[in-house]
C-alpha cells in the first residue's frame, strides 16, 4: 500500500484493506488536485462522506470553504434558497438578501450528499452552475459567478431515477465525470472484525467500559452476517453492545440476539428469548430482510413479464421462464412449476401485450389476483404496520429528533416527513 494511502486513513480513522476499499479511497487522493466533478455511489453507512473530505483537503481549495448539504433534508420549497440564495422580498418572509452555499464556497467545495433526492427545478439550477459558474438568486435576474468544486453521493439507483423521470440524464453525466463505488461491508468481510475492534477501542473509551471482544465462533458468525445497514450498523451494534452487555467476551448466542441470522419476520418476532432492549434493532433488521427480499421478488418479477411480452402473447415457456415463475410464485421452493396452471388470455385483438397468469384453484400457487392487487398480501400490510411502528420507535429513541431517527432508519429526512404525514404521527 502506498505511503499516502496509508496517511489518508489515519487521518481520517479509515479502517479496512479490501481492494475495492483501497482502490476508491486511491482513486479520490488521486483525483483531488483536480476540478473534476465526482459522483460517489455505495449503499447507506458504507463511509460515502469520507470521499469528499479527502478530495477537499487533498486538493489546493482545502483552506477554502467545505460545505455539506443533504439534499434529503432540505424541503423543497427552500432548497433553491439554500443553495443559490435568494433576494429580500423574493417570498414571503425573506426580508432580507441572503447568499446562498454556492456563493459563500465560492473558491471551495461542496459535497451534495443523497444528490438523487434533489427536487427537478434545482437540477435545473444545479447544472447550469456546475457547465458554467453562473446562478441566480431565487427572485434575482443578475447572473452571478462563482468557482465551485462539487462532489456528490447518492444511495439510490441513479439510473432507474433517470428513467422514472426523477433525475435529468444530462446532470448525472456531468456529475459523474469520475464515478468511485464504495463497496458494502458484507463484500469485505476481512475488514468486519478489524472494524469492531475498532468501534470496541472507541466506545470503551467514551463510555470508561473495558473493551468488548468476539470469542472465535462470533467472529466466523459476524464475518458472515450481511450488514444492510453497513459500517454505521456495525458502529451501532458495538455501541449498543458496549454499554448493555455486562460480560465483555461476545458470543455467538450473545451476538444472534443483536444481530439475527433468520429472514422471516414470524420466526423472529416470535423468538421468546429476543431480549425486550433489542426489539428495535432487530425489527429494523427484519424490515431490511423483508425490503430486500421484496425488491429481488419485484425485480424478477419485471425481468419475467418483459420476457414474456417480448417473446410471446402465448407460447411454451422456456426453462429460465419457469424457474423464475417457480421463484416468484411457490411459496416454498419445493414445488415444481406446473406450466399448465399458467394461462394465457388473449383478446379480441389477437394476442394481448401483457400475459397474464393465473394459477389453477387447486394447486398451493399463490392466487394471481394476490399478485396484482398489493393491499390483499399480508406481507405488505404487515411491512406497513412494522414501517410505522419502526418510525414511532425510532421518534421516540430520538425524543422527536428527526434527523437522529431518520438516520437510524436509514432513510431520508425528507422520506421521514413524508411518512410521518402519511402516518398521521405529528403530535
Ligand atoms: N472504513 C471505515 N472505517 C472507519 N469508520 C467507518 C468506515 N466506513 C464508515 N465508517 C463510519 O461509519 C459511519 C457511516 O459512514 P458514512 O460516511 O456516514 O456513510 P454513508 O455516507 O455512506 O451513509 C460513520 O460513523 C463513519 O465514520
Ligand atoms: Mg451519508
Amino acid at each position: 500500500m502506498s505511503n499516502e494511502l496509508q496517511n489518508i486513513k489515519n487521518r481520517f480513522g479509515i479502517i479496512g484493506n479490501f481492494p475495492a476499499l483501497n482502490r476508491a479511497l486511491e482513486k479520490a487522493i488521486q483525483v483531488a488536485p483536480t476540478d473534476i466533478s465526482v459522483l460517489v455511489i455505495g449503499e447507506s453507512g458504507v463511509g460515502k462522506e469520507f470521499i469528499p473530505k479527502i478530495i477537499h483537503s487533498e486538493s489546493r481549495r482545502k483552506h477554502q470553504p467545505y460545505i455539506v448539504v443533504n439534499c434529503g433534508a432540505i424541503p423543497e420549497g427552500t432548497i433553491d434558497s439554500e443553495l443559490f440564495g435568494h433576494e429580500k422580498g423574493a417570498f414571503t418572509g425573506a426580508t432580507a438578501t441572503r447568499k446562498g452555499y454556492f456563493e459563500v464556497a465560492d473558491g471551495g467545495t461542496i459535497f451534495l450528499d443523497e444528490v438523487g433526492e434533489l427536487p427537478l427545478q434545482t437540477q435545473v439550477r444545479l447544472l447550469r452552475v456546475l457547465e458554467s459558474g453562473e446562478f441566480m438568486k431565487v427572485g434575482s435576474s443578475q447572473v452571478q459567478k462563482t468557482n465551485v468544486r462539487i462532489v456528490a453521493a447518492t444511495n439510490v439507483n441513479m439510473m432507474k431515477a433517470i428513467h422514472d423521470g426523477r433525475f435529468r440524464e444530462d446532470l448525472f453525466y456531468r456529475l459523474n465525470t469520475v464515478q468511485i463505488d464504495m463497496p458494502p461491508l458484507r463484500d469485505r468481510k476481512g475488514d468486519i472484525h478489524l472494524l469492531f475492534r475498532k468501534f470496541a477501542i472507541d466506545f470503551a473509551e467514551k463510555y470508561r467500559m473495558p473493551e468488548l471482544e468476539l470469542d472465535p465462533s462470533a467472529v466466523h458468525y459476524i464475518e458472515n452476517y450481511t450488514f444492510p445497514g453497513n459500517v454505521r450498523q456495525l458502529r451501532n451494534l458495538v455501541e449498543q453492545m458496549t454499554v448493555v452487555e455486562r460480560n465483555r467476551n461476545v458470543t455467538v448466542e450473545k451476538l444472534a440476539e443483536y444481530i439475527p441470522m433468520e429472514t422471516h419476520l414470524p420466526m423472529v418476532v416470535n423468538t421468546p428469548n429476543t431480549p425486550k432492549q433489542n426489539d428495535f434493532a432487530s425489527e429494523r433488521e427484519i424490515m431490511y430482510k423483508i425490503l430486500f427480499d421484496m425488491r429481488s421478488d419485484i425485480n424478477d418479477l419485471k425481468s419475467l413479464t418483459s420476457e414474456l411480452i417480448k417473446n410471446r402473447g402465448a407460447g411454451d415457456l422456456s426453462n429460465h421462464e419457469k424457474s423464475l415463475i417457480n421463484r416468484i410464485y411457490t411459496p416454498e421452493s419445493q414445488q415444481a412449476v406446473n406450466p399448465n396452471s399458467l394461462l394465457y388470455f388473449e383478446n379480441n385483438n389477437g394476442p394481448v401485450q401483457t400475459p397474464t397468469i393465473i394459477s389453477n384453484p387447486d394447486d398451493s400457487y399463490e392466487d394471481v389476483e394476490d399478485i396484482e392487487v398489493e393491499e390483499h398480501q399480508p406481507e405488505s400490510l404487515s411491512l406497513q404496520n412494522n414501517e410505522k411502528d419502526l418510525i414511532i420507535k425510532a421518534l421516540e429513541k430520538h425524543k422527536g429528533r428527526r434527523n437522529k431517527a431518520a438516520d437510524e432508519l436509514g432513510i431520508s429526512q425528507r422520506t421521514l416527513y413524508r411518512k410521518i404525514k402519511q402516518y398521521n404521527l405529528e403530535e
